[in-house]
This record gives structure tokens, C-alpha cells and sequence, in this order.
């Protein structure tokens, strides 16, 4: 049945006062979704885009690094910003900045990292188990943004391993603080990213909170996925990670699948070629750094290139290319007439990884509210973090 026949009847997702009329999100990546990436995204379709997450400890010390995190292109719309932080006054004060600067539009909470180690010391996706100290930093982190009136959501996993499950008592603490939505990654920390998003556990979050937005995250690699995800589940919206890795054209599927359209971008050789080129040259302009820029670059050749006839040569010499001179050479080699390759270029990629237990500190699991001492060492769980 073509998908126009089939159209969801899904309002414009809000968080807050935004309205998003196409209910999608780009999925928070580290050393990927920077300012850079994220335009190409919304070059496709509607959506927000959100940032790769920046520390709160670094943001409040203005570190360079974070300040190149929040920072956006004059024509995002919505500037989202994602923060991860341990401690509730630091949040707090990190929000409180974003707010009273005006750097952000929209700020998103990351309890979802399964990082050895973050979850080690009670950071990530271990944190929710702590009910008083999860309940004390959304707390925080909505006072202080509702004083500029931005919505404030947050992003988690089910929770730490099968037999600890968080999501549905955080989910409820964080509707309770005033959440403008809580978006689920269907794993546990301790699955990272192997297996299957269970997208039962999404439904029942959706069904246990049917007073704030439910955004459902994990394993969209179509527009497909995105439309079975809201028939399966009732989220409000989705949350696309790893499937726009190297298909920044998937934000365009979506928007037309949710307006009911069957219109599919099936780039050739050629587009893709093109893409990866302003993609290195939007780096540029990014870091400011050329060398920097093409080192971030080589990373996505792979996923731009899943499923085309490129030789093994040339693949090692794009996942190698020093500077954007070398780039276009390597690209020019393309045979720039091969068509869309079709499934080979679909389905998953990125990260996947093999379930692990996830490190805890000592006692973690014996309580679930936080011990002076677990305090003292959460503290590190901040530092020299990058990724969920
Ligand atoms: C490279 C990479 C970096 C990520 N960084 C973050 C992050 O900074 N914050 C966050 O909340 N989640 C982060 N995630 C998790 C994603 O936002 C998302 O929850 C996860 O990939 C599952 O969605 P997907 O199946 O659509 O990829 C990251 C994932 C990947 C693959």
C-alpha cells in the first residue's frame, strides 16, 4: 500500500512553545552532530537538530571546546543544545548560562551514556538509578530553564541492565518536574548498542505518560522504521541517530513519510561524491582547521559510501584523505554514473558493539538513593566525557 494511502494522522510535536511540524530529531552525537553535520540534515527536512553534548562542569569553566559545542549556525531555528552533567547545582548553573546568554532554544538532559567510564562512577545511563539525585537535577535544569522559557527535555535508556530498569520511574520523576518530553533509546546501558531498540518498552512509556511528549529512540534506519515506530508505540515523535550517518537525505524521507508522501531520496554516485565534499568543507568552516576537519571527515566514508561500487583502493585512500585538494582527486576517480545502489546502501551502520555488564561503583545497585561517598566520586564521572 503506498504510504500516501496510509498517512499518520500525527500533529506538529511540541516542546514547550516550539512547534516542530515534522516530528523528528536528530539523535545527539558526539564528533558527529556539530554544526556542520547538522546542516546538511536540515538542508533535507524538518526536524530539530540537536548537538552533540557538551559537559556542564566545562561549560560552566568556558572551556573553548564547549563553547564551539553550543554553538550554532545563524539559521538554525531551534538552537538544541544538549547538556550531560552529574551534579545538580552545576546543571543548574550550565543552564542558568545557556539561558541567560541566550545560547540555546531548546536544552536536552543526556542520562543515556553506557561509557565504562561514566556508569563507573555513577554518571550516564547508571545515574536514573539514584531516584534522589536523577529527581534533583531535572528539577533544577526546569527551574532554571523555564525562568527563559525554554522547554527542557531529557534523553535516556531503559535503564542499566534488564534487571534494573530505570525508565519508567525517571520517566514519571521528569514529567512530574515539568519535562517538555522524555525521549527513550530502547536498550539498556549494558546492550550498548548491539541487539534490538525493544520498541514494547518505548509503548509502555508512551502508555504511563500520556501527559507530556514520548519521543522513541533506536534502530530507525528508513522512513519505514520511523512511521512503523510511531504505528507500534504512539510516540509523539523520533529520535534518528545512526541511520543519517553518511545519509544526511534520510531527514528528507521522513518529512515526506510523515506528510504521507512515498517520495524517497535514492542518491547516485555523483550526489553522494558531492555531499561528502561539502560535508569536509562545511568541517572546514566548523573547526576553522583544515587538517582537523578532514581527520573528522574520514570517519563518515564509510557510511556514505555503504552499498556503492567504490574500489577497495580508493576506499582506504578516502578513510586516509589529508586535505580537501587530495579529497576532490580521490572523489573525481568516482565513477559519477553509477546509480543508487539500492538495499546495499540501507539498513544499519554505525556503532554496534557486544552487551557488557555495566561497571558500577561499589554498592551502587544496594540503593537507590546516593551515599555521601558515591557522591564524592561522582565528581569524575563528568570529566573528559564525549558520547551516549
Ligand atoms: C557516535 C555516537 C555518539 C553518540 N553521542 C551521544 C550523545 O552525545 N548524547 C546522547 O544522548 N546520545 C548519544 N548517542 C546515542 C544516540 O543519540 C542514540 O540514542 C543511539 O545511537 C540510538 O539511536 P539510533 O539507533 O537511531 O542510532 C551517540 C551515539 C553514537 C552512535
Amino acid at each position: 500500500m503506498p504510504a500516501s494511502d496510509t498517512k499518520l494522522d500525527l500533529p506538529p510535536l511540541r516542546l514547550g512553545n516550539i512547534t516542530v511540524d515534522t516530528p523528528v530529531v536528530l539523535a545527539p552525537m558526539a564528533g558527529i552532530t556539530n554544526t556542520a553535520f547538522r546542516r546538511l540534515c536540515r538542508e533535507h527536512g524538518g526536524g530539530v537538530f540537536v548537538s552533540e553534548m557538551v559537559t556542564s562542569r566545562a561549560l560552566v569553566e568556558r572551556t573553548p571546546e564547549s563553547m564551539r559545542l553550543i554553538s550554532h549556525d545563524e539559521d538554525e531555528k531551534i538552537r538544541s543544545v544538549q547538556l550531560y552533567g552529574v551534579d545538580p547545582e552545576t546543571v543548574g548553573r550550565a543552564v542558568r548560562m545557556l539561558v541567560e546568554e541566550d545560547h540555546a532554544d531548546h536544552i536536552d538532559l543526556n542520562f543515556g551514556c553506557p561509557v565504562a567510564k561514566v556508569t563507573r562512577r555513577g554518571g550516564g545511563a547508571a545515574l536514573p538509578w539514584k531516584l534522589d539525585l536523577f529527581t534533583a537535577i531535572v528539577q533544577t535544569a526546569v527551574r532554571e530553564a523555564s525562568k527563559g522559557g525554554l522547554p527542557l527535555t531529557i534523553k535516556m535508556r531503559k535503564g542499566i541492565d534488564d534487571d534494573h530498569l530505570t525508565y519508567l520511574e525517571a520517566g514519571r520523576i521528569a514529567r512530574d518536574a515539568g519535562v517538555a518530553a522524555v525521549a527513550l533509546h530502547g536498550r539498556t546501558a549494558s546492550q550498548f548498542y548491539s541487539g534490538h531498540a525493544d520498541w514494547d518498552a518505548i509503548a509502555r512509556l508512551r502508555e504511563a505518560l500520556p501527559d507530556v511528549p514520548v519521543l522513541g529512540n533506536g534502530d530507525i534506519w528508513s522512513a519505514e522504521d520511523a512511521i512503523a515506530m510511531v504505528r507500534q508505540t504512539g510516540v509523539d515523535g523520533v529520535v534518528v541517530g545512526r541511520g543519517c550517518q553518511g545519509r544526511p537525505w534520510l531527514f528528507g524521507d521522513l518529512m515526506a513519510a510523515f506528510e504521507g508522501s512515498d517520495k524517497r531520496h535514492k542518491p547516485g554516485l555523483a550526489e553522494v561524491s558531492a555531499a561528502v565534499y561539502r560535508h569536509a568543507e562545511l568541517l572546514v568552516d566548523t573547526f576553522d582547521d583544515e587538517n582537523k576537519a578532514l581527520r573528522d571527515i574520514r570517519k563518515h566514508m564509510a557510511w556514505y559510501f555503504k552499498g556503492y561500487v567504490v574500489g577497495g583502493e580508493l576506499r582506504a585512500q578516502l578513510a586516509a584523505v589529508p586535505t580537501l585538494e587530495v579529497l576532490r582527486g580521490l572523489l573525481d576517480q568516482l565513477d559519477m554514473d553509477s546509480p543508487y545502489p539500492g538495499a546495499d546502501a540501507e539498513g544499519p551502520r554505525g556503532r554496534a558493539g557486544t552487551p557488557k555488564r555495566t561497571a558500577l561503583p561499589d554498592g551502587w545497585l544496594k540503593d537507590r538513593t546516593l551515599s555521601g561517598l558515591q557522591q564524592t566520586d561522582l565528581a569524575g564521572a563528568e570529566l573528559d566525557v564525549s558520547g551516549g
